[in-house]
């Protein structure tokens, strides 16, 4: 598909209000995403595990904005020019966990500045988003991709009262397509359990413009696969991503690390199908370890992980070696340590983390993830 077939056509907006809710979780890549260009186009693929107890909940109540078609002549002339002044505009009100939240309202105005071509009724209607999330806002969780795919979510299907006769298939592609222009690796929380997005030669149906369930018959070593998220920085990100992409224009090793990528996409392709465990693990900790290196070799250069990142993985290192478990680590732009492990050894490693690793956690805080099915309508009236 190509990004004409995303354009909105045959919808009747006539609509007049309602409400949307939907569940959409976050989601850990295995391998990274880190560089790209415009608009939103990742430099090399990426796979993600979709989660499942990280989510945001969004409503998106929406009514059409009044026209006041039975106005007095006198009124109607300036009532036309504040329809014209209106329309011009994306009206909307966002609330975060109950309170009014103007300052999330520039990064929903350029996301709606970018889908509006594909979804041109959005200026007709006023809404009011609101939103919270399972984790603590304060977590070091990035929320920017269960947040824009839920709000990408709402959107479609808004779009599908208007126009019923889109497929299940359509709105999922459509979905993932308009989350990726809020937040490129919100493109991989519309479907679980495994998520590619980025053209790979080897990916069956793969593309740039939207995520794609991983098309081959994954092993069962991964199924219910657990994700526990160790808390170890709760503050704000140092890094914002979208600065964090930037780094990667003129980075000396960019070429390098999207080849990297690319090679291990197809690696990862061939170990979630044989269910290579050993394997995974030496991908999966090599690319997060890269996605820190080219941090460290930037110009700004960062160093995202602290002390304690450090000391949990020599930690996970140790214990693997003495009980060739096959538990293993990925990190995301931050210094949280992701801790993945598959569901037979979960007792194992469950009393590892609680016995050697969360008092490396800022205040004990851990939360129990594992791989998840995708996002869920809640409601739609
Ligand atoms: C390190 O999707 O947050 O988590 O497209 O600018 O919103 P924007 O970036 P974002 O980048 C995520 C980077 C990463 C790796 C990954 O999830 O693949």
């Amino acid at each position: 598909m190509i990004e004409t077939d995303f354009i909105a056509s045959n919808f009747n907006s006539k609509l007049a209000n309602g409400s949307v809710t939907w569940k959409t979780p976050s989601n850990i890549a295995l391998v990274k995403y880190w560089g790209k260009r415009e608009p939103q186009i990742p430099e090399n693929a990426s796979i993600s595990f979709t989660l499942d107890a990280c989510f945001t909940l969004t409503t998106l109540e929406y009514s059409l904005k009044e026209r006041h078609s039975e106005l007095d002549s006198e009124s109607l002339e300036e009532n036309l020019k504040q329809v014209q002044v209106d329309d011009s505009k994306f009206n909307f009100e966002v609330y975060f966990e109950e309170e009014k939240k103007d300052d999330f309202k520039p990064k929903i105005q350029k996301f709606f500045e970018r889908i509006e071509l594909y979804v041109p009724f959005l200026k007709e209607y006023k809404f009011v988003i609101k939103s919270r999330n399972s984790f603590p806002h304060s977590s070091g969780i990035a929320s920017s991709a269960s947040g824009m795919s839920a709000l990408a979510l709402c959107i479609m299907s808004l779009e599908k009262e208007l126009n019923s006769e889109i497929t299940d298939e359509y709105f999922n592609k459509k979905a993932s397509f308009l989350a990726r222009l809020g937040s490129g690796s919100a493109c991989r929380s519309i479907e679980g359990e495994l998520i590619v997005w980025g053209d790979h030669s080897e990916i069956y149906g793969s593309s740039n413009l939207f995520g794609v369930k991983f098309p081959y018959k994954v092993h069962e070593n991964f199924k219910n696969y657990h994700d526990t998220i160790l808390l170890v920085d709760e503050g704000e990100k140092q890094v914002s991503s979208t600065v964090g992409h930037k780094l990667m224009h003129n980075h000396p090793f960019a070429k390098q690390r999207f080849e990297q990528a690319n090679h291990n996409i197809s690696k990862i392709s061939e170990v979630l199908q044989n269910g290579d465990l050993k394997s995974f693990i030496a991908i999966v900790e090599s690319e997060a370890l890269s996605l820190h290196a080219m941090m460290m070799t930037s110009n700004p250069y960062f160093i995202l992980m602290k002390p304690n990142t450090l000391k949990i993985i020599h930690k996970i290192w140790k214990f693997r070696q003495e009980t060739s478990s096959n538990i293993c680590f990925t990190l995301d732009a931050g210094a949280n340590v992701h801790v993945l492990f598959p569901e037979n050894e979960k007792e194992l490693i469950n009393n590892f983390i609680i016995n050697e690793l969360v008092l490396y956690c800022q205040e004990n805080h851990y939360i129990c993830d594992r791989i998840g099915i995708g996002a869920k309508l809640i409601s739609n009236n």
